[in-house]
């Protein structure tokens, strides 16, 4: 075993949150489900005739989310540039389960390593300036007087995740094929470094980047966060 005990504990932590993950969201189900039916009808206004446009019309309400500009239009751009930086950040780290070979068979594996320097650089950087002003517009009026400890937890939870992400990107001395083996093997069920990751200090940023993700996947289903699916339920109800 070339683990070192913390690194273990973080890798055995992940099938913990899987499971928390998804038993608490089976229950916020259940709940959600087991809630009486509002007897007031909250349609929408005007409510597009046509079904076609009210499903656009719930598409467009759930991801653009054009109310908020209005409210906010900081708040607003980065939250788009948020989401989208990360949508595209989760979409290559599957590369640590499967190298996009599609890619590379057209490209060439050089460039497709550019292409995941490059790209996944520029989205760290979006998504640590979005987290940074987030956490900042929380300690000003109004925001500061309404805010709850939740919110400062969430925030610093993917400050850290991203932060560390980051510094692998930016600093990490580690290529792609390493952390690959490393997951894989956490896939299946072997927790395992591969020589290279033993040998270099990089292994300790990875076990806190993936500690911090555990942590948050641990939380997810009972933070406000799981408005992400409750949101999508209540523009359909809306919708109706
Ligand atoms: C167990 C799950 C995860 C593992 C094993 C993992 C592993 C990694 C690794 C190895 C890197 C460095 C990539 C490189 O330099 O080649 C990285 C980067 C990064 N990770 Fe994760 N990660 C996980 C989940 C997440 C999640 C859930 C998020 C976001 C909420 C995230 C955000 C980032 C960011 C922003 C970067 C830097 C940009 C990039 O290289 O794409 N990671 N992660």
């Amino acid at each position: 075993m070339n683990m070192d005990p913390f690194s273990l504990i973080v890798a055995i932590l992940v099938y913990v949150a899987v499971i928390v993950f998804f038993a608490g969201m089976i229950y916020k189900i259940v709940i959600w489900v087991k809630t009486p039916k509002l007897q007031v009808h909250l349609g929408m206004f005007p409510k597009p005739k046509n079904g076609f446009v009210r499903f656009f019309k719930l598409l467009k309400d759930s991801f653009i989310f054009p109310q908020a500009i209005e409210v906010d239009r900081w708040m607003w751009i980065f939250a788009i540039l948020f989401h989208l930086a990360l949508l595209v950040v989760l979409i290559g780290h599957f590369r640590l389960v499967r190298e996009f070979t599609f890619v590379s068979n057209v490209i060439g594996q050089e460039k497709l390593s550019l292409l995941g320097a490059v790209g996944g650089g520029t989205m760290g950087i979006i998504l640590i300036f979005a987290l940074i002003y987030y956490l900042f517009r929380r300690f000003a009026s109004p925001y500061k007087d309404i805010s709850v400890p939740e919110d400062f937890i969430l925030l610093i939870l993917l400050v850290a995740i991203i932060g560390l992400g980051d510094h692998m990107r930016f600093l990490g001395d580690i290529h792609t094929e390493e952390y690959r083996a490393y997951f894989q093997s956490i896939l299946h069920l072997k927790p395992a470094f591969p020589e290279t990751l033993a040998a270099s200090q990089t292994r300790w940023v990875l076990s806190w980047h993936v500690l911090s993700v555990d942590l948050f996947i641990i939380y997810f289903p009972f933070s406000k966060l799981v408005h992400v699916i409750g949101t999508f339920f209540a523009n359909l109800v809306r919708s109706e």
